[in-house]
């Protein structure tokens, strides 16, 4: 995972840099650490100095490091770290100097080993376990070797290495440009007014500019004031003469509609609720444009499939991971009800490394918040391979996967800080009723009546969701009674049907931010194992609004009742009869039975939002967890 961060420019860019840093955070912090070319040097003929402060832990731990030793100029590169090669120490931190070249990377190099190999065979030395040491020591070699400058010394380097990587290099022999390249791993670039910023994210970039190239993979770029030359680095196989050939671009920049202060708290404690609290103005910019009730439609256009190819699909196949696979299962059960296509949901992680059959007449539907996910971005690739169509619902627009798809419908929901997914979520669920009723309409099974009651339900969720959001306070109640007691240290969630995936997504989040260990099941399979868990101490969230299933969760929750299970209920308005059964109950209100999940995770949301507040556990940035996993 891990942010990099890059500037070049007429102003001081420490300050620039952590600021950007600050908003990647999300994506690693083990540690952090800035390189500095400080040029006021070599106005009196001596060469610029380069410099590195680097610090363990979060950012405010570089803070102070830079207090103490302030990097002054205005070329410079950062990083903050999700460890994955070496534990996260001062010397595994990057940048990583070697000679006159520091280096910043996100990613993994896979040939890792055998260059480490090669290169101490030769007499190097190394002070880290990073493989990203190795990348600054292919390049101080190529520039001692006599490339002609610290762009083709990067090049000549990176035709030597396999994996993932976005990474930033700065040279003492060329302080006025800073070298940026990906392969895998995310990079845009920030076009300013005579500088130029280049990070891992775009957030990072919003408070200078809206103004973004979203690099694609095998980019090299040479930044410099004046803009980026960009060229494309082809790697060869073994036995082609050339080691790799390079051929120059034009990325052409777009416009972002994210404002900075999208990317602030504003006034919330932390990122997580504020985004909890966004999300009814999210799904109303997910349907904006997209529902059209005149018609009981939806305009499809971005969905990029004509009448035929939507009657040749034979099976839908939605890949994604953690919270997206379960916006994923809600997506799978709407496709089968409405549009009446098989559909099947695959963890991307596990699609990707079996055998697994995919060709024409499957569509493939990918669900990301980021866009970047490596197995989602892997098993899109696969199946692309194999023949099948393939659509993303991401948020991040120009991000990898919607880029590897044939047709991308963009959630529109905003930067999304907190590392547990809330707003983006039910996002996807918007975007993936959207999607089945296009379908069911496309192919003459919904009928527009139907159609009509649904797409009017949905204009209707953002009021309904500010209605459960006014819950709040009796939903920090309820954590503090029942999760963060001292004698619950596990917790179940139970749902049928579309409440299933949202049990799921109610123990994830109360896993990653509370660290109580959680699990969600669906409440038919109860009977077969997790019932044994079930005493006193152990509280149930049972998701339980009025459908097809509520007589069933309702048996389900008299079973937990008889073992002295304690019965956190989330129903309907006006329900009785599990109510009665519940110590705590949170009602939501009534909605069309095909769109409860919207309702119903918000309360979940919100008690493990407390449960992890009450415990004073660091909600926004768990421990262990990134937001992006760019890694497998
Ligand atoms: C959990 C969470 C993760 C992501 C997962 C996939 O709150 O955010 O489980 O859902 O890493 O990420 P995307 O959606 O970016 O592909």
């Amino acid at each position: 995972m891990c942010g990099i961060v890059g500037y070049i420019g007429p102003r001081p860019c420490a300050g620039i840099l952590v600021d950007g840093l600050r908003k990647l955070e999300y994506r690693g912090y083990d540690s952090a650490g800035l390189a500095v070319l400080d040029t006021r040097a070599s106005v009196a003929g001596e060469p610029p100095r380069l410099d590195v402060v680097r610090a363990v832990g979060k950012l405010s731990r570089l803070d102070d490091a830079l207090r103490e030793h302030p990097l002054i100029g205005n070329v410079g590169i950062g990083h903050t770290r999700w460890a994955t090669h070496g534990r996260p120490t001062e010397a595994n931190a990057h940048p990583h100097l070697v000679g006159e070249v520091a280096v910043v990377h996100n990613g993994i190099l896979e040939n890792h080993v055998e260059l480490r190999r090669e290169l101490v065979a030769k007499g190097r030395k190394f002070a880290s376990e990073t493989d990203t040491e190795i990348a600054a020591h292919l390049i101080d070699i190529e520039l001692a070797n006599g490339a002609s400058s610290l762009f083709e010394a990067t090049r000549n380097a990176l035709s030597r290495v396999r994996g993932a990587y976005a990474i930033a290099v700065v040279s003492r022999k060329e302080p006025d440009v800073v070298v940026v390249a990906k392969s895998f791993s995310p990079l845009v670039l920030g076009i300013g007014d005579g500088e130029m910023f280049a990070a891992s994210d775009v957030p990072a970039l919003l408070a200078h500019t809206r103004d973004i190239v979203f690099l694609e993979d095998g980019d090299i770029a040479e930044l410099r004031r004046s803009g980026p030359k960009i060229q494309r680095l082809l790697v060869h196989g073994d036995g082609s003469p050339e080691r790799f050939t390079v051929t120059p671009v034009v990325r052409t920049p777009r416009r972002v509609d994210w404002s900075p202060s999208q990317a602030e708290k504003l006034g919330y404690k932390h990122f997580m609720l504020k985004e909890i609290f966004e999300q009814p103005a999210a799904i109303e910019n997910t349907l904006r444009g997209r529902v059209v009730l005149e018609s009981s439609d939806v305009d499809g256009t971005e969905i990029g499939l004509g009448d035929d190819a939507v009657q040749r699909i034979r099976r839908v196949v939605l890949l994604a991971c953690g919270t997206s696979h379960h916006a994923a299962i809600a997506g799978r059960n709407w496709i089968e009800s409405l549009a009446k296509i098989p559909a099947q949901v695959e963890l991307a992680s596990e699609f990707r490394y079996r055998d697994a059959i995919v060709g024409e007449g499957d569509l493939v539907v990918a669900v990301s918040q980021s866009g970047e996910t490596a197995d989602t971005l892997a098993a899109v690739r696969d199946a692309k391979r194999q023949g099948a169509k393939i659509l993303s619902i991401a948020n991040v627009v120009g991000s990898a996967i919607p880029r590897a798809s044939d047709a991308a419908l963009y959630t529109h929901a905003g930067p999304e800080i907190g590392v547990a997914s809330t707003k983006c979520f039910t996002a996807q669920l918007a975007a993936l009723v959207l999607l089945s009723v296009w379908l069911g309409r496309r192919r003459g099974v919904l009928a527009p009546e139907r159609a009509q009651r649904l797409l009017q339900g949905l204009v209707e969720v953002p009021s309904q969701m500010r209605a459960v959001l006014e819950q709040a306070d009796a939903c920090q109640r309820v954590a503090r009674r029942q999760i963060y007691a001292p004698e619950a240290r596990d917790c179940l969630f139970l749902g049928r049907g579309l409440s299933f995936p949202i049990a799921l997504e109610g123990a994830l989040k109360l896993k990653e931010i509370s660290y109580v260990h959680a699990e969600g099941y669906a409440a038919g399979e109860m009977k077969h194992g997790p019932i044994a868990l079930i005493d006193a101490q152990m509280p149930v969230v049972v998701v339980a609004p009025r459908d097809q299933h509520y007589e069933k969760i309702a048996s389900n929750v008299q079973e937990v009742r008889a073992r002295d299970g304690r019965v956190v209920a989330i129903v309907t308005a006006g329900d009785s009869s599990i109510s009665a059964m519940a110590q705590d109950v949170i009602e939501i209100p009534e909605v069309d039975p095909e769109l409860t999940p919207f309702l119903t995770v918000l309360p979940l949301q919100l008690l493990s939002y407390y449960a992890a507040d009450l415990k004073g556990t660091d909600v926004d940035q768990p421990r262990n967890l990134a937001k992006t996993v760019t890694v497998e």
